[in-house]
């Protein structure tokens, strides 16, 4: 028997008032949907399908990379309509065993799923449900029992008073069987307050068939709550943000302000990693044992080497920074930057597919950008390279050992060989060759008495 997996994301989501898809809206910097797979992964279901509609485009960009297959809703008339689009992809696959999830409970806890997936493949019941005890259950649907099964489950804006002060609520969470229960999905209406096609009326009707759902207590609701506002989106980020940041401390990183740190779900982190308060580590960053960084830094997608100290306010993308490097405060370095061992890059120093050789220096307000710099080199204050021309960029190449006198631009393309030395204040339009000193300054002349005689001109 195959045991598949189908996530609902095929909804506006009207209550979070924005624009963009509810399930598109990102989770600690990943898309809603794409977290909600992630918290899955551990099944290894045989097939997931992902059931879209609204900004379905967007949506199937966005999953694009996930091994997925995509369902079209069009119209979205409810999830028993959702569950329905389903109905031949899932039948193609034969018998099967089925857990469906919203795509707005991102927090999904893959271990306790499983443990029910497999009561449920041994109960051999039609159907489960999950359900969870809140304290303020408003908003969701509420769970009416008769014992151990399921007698029915109404919807927040459809219940009577004394069936909204019920707490135990459905997580949107069920397995079941197919083709066990295509029938009376097929019989479910849409005579509710929101006239769509409700996916939890199939449950009254498989009670009255004397077959009900057996119920799954969520051992800690948190993790099961669904995302239908802008501040349960902000209050479950905060959440999958805390445990993670809590998982890097056990695993030996010292985090001096844990509410302020930022550290999303691809990052990694070796042992004796020390992050400040307000640091951000985004994207699939890594961070070798030893590399420190303090407040204020932004790192998306980097590789940083051991030991290496990431000062105050550096925003770096795309970079790979050797062991035992410096930057900042306030470096910046772009897609396709490279430092090796050593580099040490000071405060407004902006680089971009720029490779620096072991132990350059460039500690002062400098643009490198589609340049390579050798070994050992050092880079003056205020040093820019010319890479663009208004239409295309040129590199420049400065071998090892250069010394790079403060307010050069190097014209793009342009090499400089070993050893060269470049005076202060040039503009280097040709090659340097090794061991040569490039001047291209106008030669000083002092102008003996000129300020006294320039006072008296003025009385
Ligand atoms: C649903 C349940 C409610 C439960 C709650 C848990 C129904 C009728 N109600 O309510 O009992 O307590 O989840 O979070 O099922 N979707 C589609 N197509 C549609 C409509 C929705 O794919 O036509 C998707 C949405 O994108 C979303 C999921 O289904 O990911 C749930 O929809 P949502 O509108 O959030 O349902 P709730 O009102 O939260
Ligand atoms: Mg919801």
């Amino acid at each position: 028997m195959k045991r598949l997996v189908v996530v609902l994301a095929a909804g506006q989501g009207t209550r979070m008032k924005s624009p963009r898809a509810k399930v598109l809206h990102p989770v600690l910097g990943r898309p809603m949907a794409i977290q909600t797979l992630a918290s899955l992964e551990t099944l290894s279901a045989d097939r997931t399908f992902v059931v879209v509609g609204h900004q379905r485009e967007a949506v199937q960009e966005a999953l694009s990379s996930c091994g997925v297959t995509c369902v079209v809703q069009e119209p979205q008339l409810g999830t028993g309509h959702a569950l329905m689009a389903c109905r031949n992809a899932i039948e193609a696959e034969g018998p099967a065993e089925v857990l469906l999830v919203p795509g707005d409970a991102p927090l999904l806890p893959g271990d306790a799923l499983a443990g029910m997936w497999d009561t449920f493949h041994r109960s051999g019941e039609a159907a489960a449900v999950v359900t969870l005890r809140l304290e303020r259950p408003f908003g969701y649907g509420r769970i009416l029992r008769d014992g151990a099964s399921l007698v029915r489950i109404v919807e927040e804006r459809d219940a009577k008073p004394e069936e909204r002060a019920l707490t135990e609520v459905n997580s949107g969470v069920y397995f079941f069987r197919s083709p066990g229960l295509w029938a009376l999905l097929e019989r479910v209406g849409r005579d509710n307050a929101q006239g769509e096609y409700y996916l939890t009326d199939l449950f009254a009707l498989l009670h009255r068939e004397g077959r009900s759902a057996s119920l799954f207590a969520a051992p800690d609701p948190r993790d099961w709550l669904g995302i239908n506002t802008q501040e349960e989106l902000a209050r479950t980020t905060q959440r999958l943000r805390e445990g993670l940041v809590r998982r890097w401390m056990e695993a030996g990183a010292t985090v001096m302000d844990p509410p302020s740190t930022w550290i999303e779900a691809g990052v990694r982190l070796g042992a004796g990693v020390v992050l400040h308060p307000f640091v951000r580590l985004c994207g699939t960053t890594r961070l070798e044992s030893g590399v420190e960084v303090r407040s204020f830094s932004v790192l998306t997608d980097c590789e940083i080497g051991e030991g290496t100290l990431i000062k105050e306010h550096c925003v770096l993308e795309r970079t790979a920074v050797g062991p035992r490097c410096i930057l900042g405060p306030f470096s910046r370095t772009r897609e396709g930057t490279v430092l090796e061992e050593g580099v040490h890059l000071g405060n407004f120093v902006e680089t971009k597919k720029a490779r620096l050789g072991k132990g350059v220096k460039a500690n002062h307000l400098s643009y490198l950008g589609d340049a390579t710099v050798g070994a050992g080199s050092n880079i003056g204050a205020g040093t820019i390279t010319c890479n663009y021309d208004g239409r295309m960029k040129h590199p420049t190449v400065l071998g090892e050992g250069v010394f790079v006198g403060s307010d050069t631009q190097l014209v793009a393309p342009v090499t400089v060989g070993d050893g060269a030395y470049i005076g202060a204040g040039a503009t280097v339009t040709k090659d340097v060759p090794a061991g040569a000193l490039a001047i291209s300054r106008v030669p000083q002349k002092n102008v003996e008495g000129w300020a006294e005689r320039k006072k008296a001109r003025g009385r």
